[in-house]
């Protein structure tokens, strides 16, 4: 009888210096956005950062991998306006992590040109989509975005992307006392109508203006006791330590709604993420101080063994939580338009 040799593949990790282990990539291909949602823009500002070239994100981002990510979400901005994306997520399905399995690729797009491109997308070897969309109703959803049009726009881009083959469409609805509150429960409904998971998420002082107080946050208990007046919900288990969403499922069955709660109830202990920005800087934590200027160094000429130790040195800066609604916070130095989702 022959043995075959078990070969050992070592898989490099990036583990931060608290013992997290960071395999969730989030790129912003660039910090331009055609909505000028109130509680993200301040109406006035463009784009601030600079974009890499496409070829260059994937250089990056394949370090990245080789590093042990496992899971790139392509965020802006809206990156459905980078031109070279569909080009860019085409190359990314292709890779695989040094595990050997296909990476989780993803995209979150505020939908407007998903009608469009949903498609293409699909047929470039997209994953997973998440589209941002605060409300349900027309006037209020138009009044958030600021841009009129934008709710047909938006559903007709969901609808595209359930036609063209994508399944498990997330929407994620960023709650606000006083402004989409009166919206959650239409939502639950919506979750069912479209067959779509919805994702609330608390608010986070992350807006260019100076919008967020600790009120304006609808926190997850009073969000679950409101929604089980009109339809009871039932907790569903989660799938690994490091999801960010509670997941319930209506009394039925049917549909399923999730709720991030990044401020009432922080999951920093189980964070997984890195974050890479349109101009090419890594930052460790959304309410990040520093960022690490990751494109400087390839711009320099660096070797990839050289940006990739940078990359390593960069994870175990990664602070050890967020620091939300205590005395002494901090916004960070970018808004989230310009960070990346
Ligand atoms: N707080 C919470 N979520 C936010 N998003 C944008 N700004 C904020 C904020 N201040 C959401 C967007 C998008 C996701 C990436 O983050 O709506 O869906």
């Amino acid at each position: 009888m022959t043995h075959t040799p078990q070969v050992e593949v070592e898989i490099p990790k990036l583990m931060d210096s608290h013992g997290r282990q960071i395999h969730d990539l989030r790129v912003s291909v660039t910090d331009r956005c055609n909505y000028k949602c109130v509680y993200c823009r301040s109406g006035e500002s463009g784009a601030l950062y600079s974009e890499l070239e496409i070829g260059q994100y994937l250089r990056l981002i394949r370090l990245f991998i080789s590093l042990g990510i496992q899971k790139v979400r392509l965020t802006g901005g809206e990156p459905l306006l980078r031109p070279g994306l569909l080009e860019l997520v085409e190359e990314l399905a292709r890779l695989r992590t040094p595990g050997g399995g296909k990476l989780d690729l993803a995209v979150t797009t505020n939908g407007h040109l998903l009608p469009k491109l949903a498609a293409p997308l699909k047929a470039a070897g997209l994953g997973r989509l998440t589209v941002s969309m605060d409300a349900v109703d027309e006037i209020v959803f138009e009044e958030i975005t600021r841009i009129p049009g934008s709710f047909k726009t938006v559903l007709a881009g969901i609808r595209a992307a359930k036609a063209a083959g994508f399944t498990s469409i997330k929407i994620n609805c960023v709650l606000m006392r006083g402004f989409n509150d009166g919206q959650i429960e239409g939502f639950a409904k919506f979750a069912r109508d479209e067959e779509v998971v919805v994702r609330f998420i608390e608010f986070m002082p992350l807006e260019e203006g100076r919008l967020w107080k600790p009120e304006t946050v609808i926190p997850l208990p009073e969000l679950v006791e409101r929604i089980s007046r009109v339809m009871p919900l039932l907790p569903i288990a989660a799938r690994d330590v490091s999801e960010t969403a509670r997941r319930y499922t209506f009394a039925d069955g049917v549909g399923e709604i999730g709720i991030i709660a990044p401020v009432s109830q922080a999951f920093c202990g189980a964070c997984s993420r890195i974050r890479l920005t349109s101009d090419g800087k890594i930052r460790t934590c959304l309410f990040s101080q520093s960022e690490y200027d990751l494109y400087a160094r390839m711009r320099m000429g660096e070797s990839d063994e050289d940006l990739s130790a940078y990359i390593v040195a960069a994870v175990l800066g990664k602070e050890a939580r967020h620091h939300i609604g205590e005395p002494g916070f901090l916004k960070p130095s970018r808004s989230m338009v310009h960070i990346g989702g």
